[in-house]
């Protein structure tokens, strides 16, 4: 790979295309990819070798006393360079490419909750060190893949762990495939039980088969074996047990219908993957439930969008 060079701003002011960062995030095709920012493509520190000379001191022997010497050190440069690669091999959805916890907006006390347990696990992450990881569960649109992908972008471009997203159904995907070609399930799930951290999105999702249910059962329990931590997000309920729901009052935007309905599709995800995950998933994880009338902003979005886009009374006519 060309090694390109980076240079600080001469005048100390941050660029206004990165603000300072010196990476990029943008959407590619279907995913989340980052960049190094045209701002710092030049590096002055090590002209773009990569590497630089530091001296440091130190006694090696009594009779000889304190001794300077120098040693390779990689540049800064390197550093972004690999983790603007961790963040590539994440493979965060492009709809959750600029996904941040600043820019998450918590319209719920539990929302506020559910930020601070993925910005506190984020933020004292240490490596090789085994930490509590944490499930999401709530409606549409409440911004769970949001706080995942801000999660292992954190976890990649600070610190540079290496981490990966998957929905369950490509998860599953490869179980079957895997099994499909003859493999065990210990072979199927190598791979990902060696990542550092891994984000399974959409729990409760799918069939389900007892072999994938197994394998996946295997994933959890080995990775968290070797220290690794797994988080988790799903649509379905996180309570043990069916409550007695009475008839929400419906909120600003559901019919009655759309209420009635949400109280009927109130699964347990405990059903949904089983005793033996469900129980793993009480002891690994911190759980966080949005309540159900959580508003859900990809429609919140829309509905702010569209006057905008349809202006009505004077202005550009609506049709073309
Ligand atoms: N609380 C929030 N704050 C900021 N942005 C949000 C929030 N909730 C959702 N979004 C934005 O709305 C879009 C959908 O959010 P996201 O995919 O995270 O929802 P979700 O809870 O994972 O939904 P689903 O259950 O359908 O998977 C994304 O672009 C996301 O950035
Ligand atoms: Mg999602
Ligand atoms: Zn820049
Ligand atoms: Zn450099």
């Amino acid at each position: 790979m060309a090694v390109r060079e980076m240079a600080p701003k001469a005048n100390g002011e941050a660029c206004g295309v990165c603000g300072g960062r010196t990476y990029v995030i943008e959407r590619r095709g279907d995913q989340a990819q980052a960049r190094i920012c045209a701002c710092s493509e030049h590096c002055s520190v090590c002209g773009g070798r990569g590497h630089v000379l530091v001296e440091r001191e130190g006694e090696f022997s009594q009779k000889v006393g304190p001794r300077r010497y120098e040693v390779m050190e990689q540049c800064t440069c390197t550093k972004l360079r690999k983790r603007i690669s961790r963040f590539d091999a994440l493979g965060i959805p492009a709809s959750a490419a600029h996904a941040t916890f600043d820019n998450y907006r918590a319209s719920k006390e539990e929302q506020d909750r559910g930020r601070n347990v993925a910005m506190q696990f984020a933020y004292q992450y240490v490596q090789g060190n085994s930490s509590k990881g944490f499930i999401l569960s709530g409606p549409v649109g409440t911004g769970k893949t949001h706080l995942l992908a801000a999660t292992l972008a954190h976890l990649a471009l600070e610190l540079g762990v290496r981490g990966r997203y998957v929905e369950i159904s490509l998860l599953y995907a490869t179980i079957r495939r895997g099994f499909q070609e003859g493999k065990s399930g210990g072979e199927i799930i190598g791979p990902l039980s060696e990542v550092e951290v891994l984000a399974i999105d959409e729990m409760g999702k799918g069939r389900g088969s007892p072999f994938e249910m197994e394998t996946l059962d295997e994933l959890i329990a080995r990775r968290y074996n070797a220290g690794r931590t797994t988080l988790f997000a799903t649509n379905y309920s996180l309570e043990p047990e069916k409550r007695a729901v009475r008839s929400a009052a419906p909120s600003g935007y559901r019919t009655t219908e759309d209420a009635r309905g949400a109280v009927r599709e109130m699964e347990l995800l405990r059903e949904r993957v089983g005793e033996r995950i469900y129980s793993r998933l009480c002891e690994l994880c911190t759980f966080i439930e949005f309540p159900k009338d959580t508003p859900d902003l990809r429609r919140t979005r829309q509905e702010m969008e569209a006057p905008m886009r349809h202006p009505s009374g004077h202005g550009r006519p609506l049709g073309r």
